[in-house]
């Protein structure tokens, strides 16, 4: 390597699911598709310095969250470099110093390792990709590092540090899992939704109403496990694909009765699971349910086609387009904050993926 040291600086996304990945088999491979709309205001800036170093028997890194040394970070990091170092063989020949912060805050119960590890993956490929330009070695073919082949292998890394974090490259929809109706898409990255979409879902709302904000009681990783001999497992994975078929014809044609129907019953489906693994848990909080029918009613006594979805967790994304802003803005200040742990909720639409800074 023909480079001393540098830093590169990525910002990127958090996404919410639509189809929900839930269960996996070895390596990060989904045992179902899913597609998300990528977030725009809820992300992690990540600056990675690296300084090439002596000895190259050990991987070495310190992580700095808004400043502060973050050893409880590390055990993380530590396993994605492990996985990923095949595929980046620069990463014992540097030291690193990860400085990363989040726009949200990192007990509001929105997990960062979407965007957190989707920032990361887009630093180490700027690492590569300067190194392979700097290798005087190569022909001028080889060192000029293609852009969709850049976005495709970070995304495979990010895959590899935590799964959902693959689709936050990119924006403003994007899938992860083979599918056969679409074209490209893979299980070992997130590609860009390649068909049309209606207007009607063109700059989407998503306010993140924030419920609980404790730590998660189960991780992802456990349950993604609890599928494995899950009584219900295979019809599931079934339907995200039946699911996600359904969703092409939905953004196409821009019919947001179908939209709601799908998404809510996909949130609904997610926390079933759960509810259904052994062993059994429930995420969701009494004020999750609260407001799930407030939701309900709000749309029984308007004509608004706002919907929620949710995340392993208890907090409610509430979605709506934008042609309701000020009146799902309205509805939920008057009848949803209150059930939100110290008020606090996140106003956030679709976004476009990581940026370089
Ligand atoms: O990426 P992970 O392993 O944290 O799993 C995320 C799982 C869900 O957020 C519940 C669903 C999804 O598709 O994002």
């Amino acid at each position: 390597n023909y480079v001393e040291s540098g830093s590169f600086r990525w910002s990127s996304p958090s996404n919410i699911a639509l189809v929900k990945y839930w269960g996996k088999k070895e390596h990060q491979i989904p045992e179902n598709p899913s597609v998300s709309f990528t977030l725009d205001n809820c992300k992690t800036t990540t600056t990675l310095h690296f300084s090439k170093k002596e000895n190259n028997e050990k991987l070495s890194f310190d992580v700095f969250l808004d400043g502060e040394k973050k050893d409880d970070f590390k055990p993380k990091i530590e396993t994605f470099f492990k996985r990923i170092e095949i595929y980046l063989p620069f990463l014992r020949d540097y030291h690193f110093k990860i400085e990363t912060s989040n726009t949200f805050p990192h007990s509001s119960g929105i997990a960062s390792s979407a965007s957190g590890m989707s920032a990361l993956a887009m630093c180490l490929m700027s690492i590569e990709k300067l190194l392979i330009e700097s290798d005087i070695t190569l022909s001028e073919v080889e060192r000029s590092l293609n852009n969709d082949f850049f976005i495709q292998k970070a995304s495979f890394l990010a895959r590899l540090g935590s799964g959902s974090a693959c689709r936050s490259l990119e924006g403003d929809l994007v899938v992860w899992g083979k599918h056969d109706e679409i074209d490209g898409s893979s299980d070992l990255f997130g590609v860009k939704y390649p068909f049309e979409v209606h207007n009607n879902f063109k700059n989407y709302q998503d306010t993140i109403l924030l419920v609980d904000k404790g730590e998660k009681q189960v991780s992802s990783t456990v349950g993604h496990n609890l599928m494995h001999g899950h009584p219900f497992a295979q019809e599931r994975f079934k339907q995200a694909h039946k699911n996600l078929s359904s969703l092409i014809t939905v953004f196409k044609e821009g019919d947001l009765d179908a939209f709601i129907e799908i998404v809510e019953s996909e949130a609904l489906t997610l926390h079933a699971m759960m509810m259904t693994s052994m062993p059994y848990f429930i995420l969701m909080k009494p004020n999750t349910l609260e407001i799930i029918n407030k939701i309900w009613a709000f749309r029984q006594t308007t004509n608004s086609k706002v919907c929620f979805t949710l995340d392993a967790g208890a907090n409610v994304h509430v979605l709506y387009p934008e042609c309701e802003c000020e009146k799902v803005c309205e509805f939920i200040k008057n009848e949803l904050v209150a059930f939100c742990q110290k008020g606090e909720y996140i106003d956030d639409k679709i976004g476009f993926g990581a940026k370089q800074l």
